[in-house]
């Protein structure tokens, strides 16, 4: 067996965590090698020590059999070791092709030599099977083909290890396909990758075998066909994990949130056009949808961040359309924010400041007109951390320092401290591991059968028709039908393409 990359014992620690605890990891020459792990298991520091971002404390890697010093990405790359990071490192206002040849900038006789560096992309483009405008500038570009620019970039670079840090979490569906498509091309040419994901539905598309984490250390490896969901789900995480939750029971008549005839002035992203929708008690109801077709201004519409030009929002009988935020949430409504880091938490505030957030102002917490009452602060705090299973070390930890699934917890606890009767839930997976994931699940479901109506917006269909009791799809700011969730991919794949069934 021929082995590209090995690492052995491998160990990195930060004050007071032990990240990676003498981690051994084989990846055969020309396969996809799955990374696995819950939030914090150790993955992304795993890779930055095989990038050169991170010095190892001890342990030793070895590109095929070996033994390389690597102590900057420029040293990785010199051994042929690639990285997409998560944040992508691209200029925007540069070109593609300046960007890919940034860094590497041919020196003599600059326009022969820049007509070269050009044929020898046209040339890499062919090879893979990547298009991509060379001209087009960077920040014109979706995130799905920005991506793409980083993958060119590496090869341009000779990298034939190449390493994906958790590259399908910022992209649409569409765009996660055609990524697994170029990654199965690219490993038909020869490269060998590294991929970390935590849909397993991609992790069982595209792998050969997979190494899991827990907690720094190495948990096996082992190849994708002697393994289940089940199993590499009980790997992660020690325990197994439900990814059929029961749905529980049908939504009652009741409706408690309705959106009527609902349009907006197209500032700042999609107008929504005519939008109409009631959530009963009982209810999940799913918005589906390609991503930037109105999403996330029908979010901020519900919540009061957009102003409606045309309808109404109707919240237990009471139009709300233009109530403030504040008012909102007064009348029972919640929000989990797609973007949990820039709406949902704020990073360097603590557990508890952050579980108080917007409601500082209410009794019990405020006694007098300047007193925050801080026992009672505590107490709350302390009481909400145990009831959503915060895994924190104390109230008094930087939100920052914890992992995903834990910063959601966060979010999830606040808005659900009040009195609730509808959740607009936006995106609420997005990044977090099997376990966290499974919890949120269960959270939604437990609120719809207490009664609350739930509006579940996600890019996610598995997630989407997992929880759903119907299903609107979302489609140029309009909805434009509506599906059970036990319809077939086929239905859904058209709807969202923008081809009602009617038609
Ligand atoms: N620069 C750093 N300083 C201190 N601690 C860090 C640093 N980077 C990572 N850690 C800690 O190391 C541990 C492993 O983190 P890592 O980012 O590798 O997790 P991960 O498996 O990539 O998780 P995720 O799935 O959420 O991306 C975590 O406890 C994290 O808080
Ligand atoms: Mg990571």
């Amino acid at each position: 067996m021929a082995f590209a990359l090995q690492v052995r014992g491998l160990t990195k620690s930060f004050p007071g965590v032990l990240a990676n605890d003498h981690i051994d990891l084989d990846v055969e020459e020309g396969e996809i090698h799955g990374i696995l792990g819950e939030n914090g298991a150790g993955k992304s520091v795993l890779m930055s020590v095989i990038y050169g971002l991170y010095r190892p404390d001890e342990g030793k890697i070895l590109v095929r059999g070996q033994e390389v010093a690597i102590g900057s990405p420029s040293q990785a790359i010199r051994c042929g070791i690639g990285m997409v990071h998560q944040n992508l490192t691209l200029v925007p206002q540069l070109r593609v092709f300046e960007n890919i040849i940034l860094g590497q900038e041919p020196r003599r006789g600059i326009f022969l030599e820049r007509q070269k560096a050009r044929r020898r992309i046209e040339e890499l483009l062919h090879q893979t099977g990547l298009s991509i405008d060379l001209n087009a500038r960077v920040r014109d570009l979706p995130i799905g083909l920005q991506q793409r620019v980083e993958i060119l970039k590496m090869l341009y670079r000779g990298a034939s290890i190449l390493i994906f840090d958790e590259p399908t979490t910022v992209l649409t569906p569409q765009e996660v396909d055609q990524l697994i498509t170029y990654l199965l091309a690219l490993k038909k040419q020869g490269k060998t990758i590294i991929f970390i994901s935590h849909k397993l539905r991609e992790v069982f598309a595209l792998c050969d075998r997979v190494t899991v984490l827990r907690r720094g250390k190495k948990v096996g490896t082992c190849a994708i066909k002697e393994a289940t969901p089940e199993s590499l789900a009980e790997m992660m995480v020690g325990r197994r994990v439900l990814f059929e939750l029961p749905r529980g029971r049908k939504p009652a008549e009741e409706v408690v949130f309705s959106v009527e005839g609902v349009s907006t002035l197209p500032e700042k992203g999609k107008a929504l056009r005519e939008v109409s929708f009631r959530v009963h008690r009982y209810e999940i109801l799913g918005i589906a949808g390609v991503e930037g077709n109105g999403q996330t201004e029908l979010a901020e519409t519900i919540v009061g961040l957009r102003r409606v030009r045309q309808g109404k929002l109707v919240l237990n009988g009471e139009d709300i359309t233009y109530l403030s935020v504040k008012e909102r949430i007064k009348r029972g409504l919640a929000h989990i924010p797609e973007d949990r880091h820039r709406r949902g938490a704020i990073l360097d505030f603590t557990v508890m400041e952050n579980l108080m957030l917007g409601f500082e102002d209410e009794p019990p917490l405020r006694r007098g007109l300047l007193t925050l009452h801080f026992p009672t602060l505590q107490e709350f705090a302390s009481s909400l951390i145990r009831e959503f299973e915060i895994a924190t070390p104390g109230g008094d930890t930087l939100v920052r320092t914890l992992s995903g699934g834990n910063q959601q917890k966060v979010v999830l606890a606040r808005e659900l401290s009040h009195p609730v009767s509808v959740l607009l839930a936006c995106q609420p997976t997005r990044g977090l591991d099997v376990a966290a994931t499974e919890y949120l699940h269960r959270k939604l479901l437990e609120l719809k059968n207490q009664g609350k109506a739930v509006v579940l917006i996600s890019a996610d269909l598995d997630e989407i028709r997992a929880l759903s009791d119907r299903v609107l799809v979302l489609y140029e700011g309009r909805i434009i039908g509506e599906l059970s969730p036990e319809s077939d991919e086929y239905q859904f794949g058209l709807l969202m393409g923008g081809k009602s069934l009617a038609s």
